[in-house]
């Protein structure tokens, strides 16, 4: 059975299909057979990878297919990355008003085949909108990957969100694993840093800590073809953005090959080529990012895994979540971003037990 990430949040624009090809792009190249499903209907991760722009203009050939049993799937594979994918369709709102159907057409997707066999990483990019397409992909989920920008309206429905997939969706589906993903974190931006700094101490238990930053080059590493830790020229980053996605499909163990993830073959190039081109360092222990220490979920606050700047390189954006114990917190997850963010942020505690009380009284 493959192991299912959604990438589901009802803010737009936080990342959700970008990070989402990122991590079939990385499954591939670690050698899983990978599947990335377009579920929006404005078909933005099937323009990145095919490079057609219309290519979801068409009830055809897309993955609407999925909701009629008597078709077969019709998979496609990106000329562009390699990995196999369902294109989306313009008319996929169509088929929101039936939940139970939403809910039969994505449970084929733990059982579809390509030509070398069955899939082990399925990947869905949901639309911004909490409908069908963005609840049904919950309740068939392995991961709940929960991309984040760390402002005051990226985090307004963070904690909805996480209370909606651990208590509506965890009592059902029991396997739902949730990952939080901030992304787009703006470096010159101090109340960024505070509200990321709060969603890590607020749910360890669920968010990573490699902070991806806003960057303008991000738009332009898919646009050529590439995931960003291979154009990304500052070590830090390009650290984060691997380790993120690593941990990420190692946060589900796949049967296969059990929690040890390898090591991708051309990560030393990836890493050698990027610095020897600009005359830095090699990357750090000589090698590849080293998959995240000590069982599926690195510690929040702790060490981000995140490589110091040597000398010379870019310092400005080199993030590191504090590691005080929040005596200064100052921005809680959810509040209105006001110009002053003061007040003492929810304690995680607090928040697992607002979750735990949602949960029980969480709707079938
Ligand atoms: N870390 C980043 N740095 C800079 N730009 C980014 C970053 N992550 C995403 N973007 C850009 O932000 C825009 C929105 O990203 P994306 O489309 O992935 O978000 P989304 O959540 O899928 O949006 P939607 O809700 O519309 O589907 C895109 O132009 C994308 O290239
Ligand atoms: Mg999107």
């Amino acid at each position: 059975m493959a192991q299912i990430y959604a990438f589901a949040n009802q803010k737009g624009g936080v990342g959700k299909t970008t990070l989402s090809v990122h991590l079939a792009i990385l499954a591939h190249q670690l050698g899983f057979n990978t599947l990335l499903v377009d579920l929006d209907q404005q078909g933005s991760a099937t323009f990145l990878v095919t490079g057609d722009g219309s290519r979801h203009h068409t009830l055809d050939g897309t993955v609407l297919d999925i909701w009629d049993p008597l078709k077969r799937a019709p998979l496609q594979e990106s000329p562009i990355f390699g990995f196999d994918f369902l294109q989306a369709s313009i008319g996929l709102d169509r088929v929101d008003r039936d939940f139970n159907a939403a809910l039969a057409a994505l449970k084929r997707l733990h059982l579809l085949e390509s030509g070398s066999g069955p899939y082990d990483v399925v990947v869905i990019d949901c639309p911004p909108a909490p409908n069908t397409r963005q609840l049904a992909p919950l309740f068939v989920a392995n991961v709940h990957a929960l991309p984040v920008t760390p402002d005051a309206l990226g985090t307004q429905g963070l904690k909805s969100m996480v209370s909606l997939s651990l208590g509506d969706v965890l009592p059902i589906n029991e396997d739902l694993k949730v990952r939080i993903l901030i992304n787009r974190l703006k470096a010159n931006s101090t109340k960024n840093k505070a509200i990321a700094d709060n969603i890590l101490k607020s749910l360890p238990e669920f968010t990573f800590p490699y902070i991806l930053f806003d960057r303008e080059d991000v738009r332009s590493a898919l646009r050529i073809g590439k995931p960003y830790w291979e154009v990304c020229r500052d070590q830090a980053q390009k650290t984060a953005w691997y380790q993120l996605f690593l941990a990420l499909l190692e946060s589900t163990p796949i049967p296969d090959i059990g929690t040890e993830v390898p090591e991708p073959e051309n990560a030393d190039a990836i890493l050698d080529t990027q610095f020897s081109a600009r005359g830095g360092p090699a990357a750090p222990g000589g090698g590849s990012p080293a998959a995240p220490a000590g069982g599926n979920m690195p510690t929040a606050g702790g060490d981000p895994e995140v490589a110091e700047p040597e000398d010379g390189e870019v310092t400005h954006d080199t993030y590191i979540p504090d590691d005080d114990d929040g005596e200064e917190a100052s921005a809680q997850i959810g509040e209105d971003d006001g110009e002053e963010t003061s007040g003492e942020a929810d304690s995680q505690d607090d928040i697992l037990d607002q979750l735990s009380r949602e949960a029980e009284g969480g709707t079938e």
